[in-house]
């Protein structure tokens, strides 16, 4: 089986960063996180990087304000570091068009709802479980999805469902689907790596990243 060699790009407080470093550690998945992009320098999913002695890169309007040359950074430190899987994990940018093109098929993110319910530009962190609440759904959950150009519309992988329970603030549902969130990445991660979820064939052939690459089963 191939190793995933994955970069985690994260904003906030890195819980999800974590518990993927956590799989990686105790050999749920075989590979390792190479590298952390992070827009936010004193992040959550910064602290955890340096802790893990994981490479961590700040990349923002700060030190790039060019959104051109931050694009290019990006792509250039991903493709440096050798990944062959992307994870955003509350990462709070648009990617730029060359990172997207060339990790085409090969950049994931995890959305704290049933999509597409509740995703979109502006739906991030509490907002989405305020608006769970608002809705009146009696349950929300976790999505795994592939990333396109736009916020949260890529093919869904996979989805959980949890429970909204009487008297729910958006703190406490958010506290519930991010325990989820934490089981539904890596357990995803690990269903990609076993060739259980195929995906796309790689639009660069010949840069290691083919569908038949990743488990144990032929494309
Ligand atoms: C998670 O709820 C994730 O679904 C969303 O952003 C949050 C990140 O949390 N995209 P953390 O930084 O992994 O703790």
């Amino acid at each position: 089986m191939t190793p995933l060699l994955v970069a985690v790009l994260a904003s906030g407080s890195g819980s999800n960063l974590g518990s993927i470093i956590g799989a990686f550690a105790c050999g749920q998945l075989r590979g390792s996180v190479k590298l952390v992009i992070s827009n936010n320098s004193r992040s959550g999913a910064m602290r955890r990087a340096r802790e893990a002695g994981i490479s961590a890169l700040h990349l923002s309007s700060k030190t790039h304000p060019d959104p051109g040359d931050r694009d290019r950074c990006m792509c250039a430190a991903l493709e440096a570091s050798g990944v062959n899987l992307i994870c955003l994990a509350g990462y709070m940018k648009k990617l730029g068009p060359e990172t997207l093109s060339r990790y085409s098929n090969r950049i994931i993110n995890i959305h704290p709802a049933l999509l597409p319910r509740h995703g979109g530009k502006g739906m991030y962190g509490e907002r989405v479980h305020r608006a769970v609440l608002d809705a009146g759904d009696t349950e929300t959950g976790a999505t795994v999805h592939l990333v396109d150009e736009e916020y949260d519309q890529g093919p869904i992988l996979t989805q959980r469902k949890v429970p909204v329970c009487p008297g729910d603030t958006a703190a406490s549902l958010g506290a519930r689907v991010l325990k989820v969130e934490h089981q539904l990445y890596v357990e995803t991660l690990a269903a990609i790596q076993a060739g259980q979820i195929p995906l796309e064939s790689d639009p660069c052939p010949g840069t290691g990243l083919g569908q038949g690459e990743w488990g144990e089963q032929a494309p």
